[in-house]
């Protein structure tokens, strides 16, 4: 059974893994709506990874005697100018939901919660792959800069990531 505390915690990770897939749903389309059609697909494939993480922490809660809440949600922005300010905008979210999984796994230290402990740690394993992806990426951006067929190649490079992303073929 859950405690309060760790079924309010539990609930805010929900709401920003929700969050997290509207965010990066408003990416895809920019890009798509851009030309850049591989960046498109990676951020299809993570908004539904997102979305995922957010289904597991639903199921937890509810088998833990809890109840998940469904939250409402912001509208993420609608313009993102360049691809730099996506990936950029990307890695900001990522670190400060690595920050919210950090402190879900100190309010079950507190409350003693070891079980929501063990659970949690599958985030904290994706947090380091996340992030460490998304630094990855942004490397790549900022060594191509401007330059046209660098973006051309950064973009087919991207779709084959989407193709390949274990987490999102987990979730389906
Ligand atoms: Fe669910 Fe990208 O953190």
């Amino acid at each position: 059974m859950l405690s309060k505390k760790v079924e309010k915690a539990l609930n805010k990770q929900i709401k920003i893994e929700a969050e997290s897939s509207q965010f990066y749903l408003a990416m895809a389309s920019w890009s798509e709506t851009q030309g850049f059609n591989g960046t498109a697909a990676f951020l299809y494939a993570h908004s539904d990874e997102e979305r995922f993480h957010m289904l597991k922490l639903v199921k937890f809660v509810n088998e833990r005697g809890g109840h998940a809440i469904t939250p409402a949600l912001e509208q993420p922005p609608k313009e993102f100018n360049s691809l730099n300010t996506i990936f950029k905008n990307l890695l900001e979210h990522e670190m400060a939901v690595t920050q919210s999984i950090n402190e879900v796994v100190d309010v079950c230290l507190q409350e003693k919660d070891y079980t929501t402990h063990n659970f949690m740690q599958w985030y904290v394993a994706e947090q380091i792959e996340e992030e460490s992806l998304a630094r990855t990426i942004m490397d790549k951006i900022n060594m191509i800069g401007s330059d046209k067929g660098g973006l051309y190649l950064f973009d087919r490079d991207l779709e084959t990531m989407a193709g390949s992303n274990e987490s999102v073929s987990v979730a389906k």
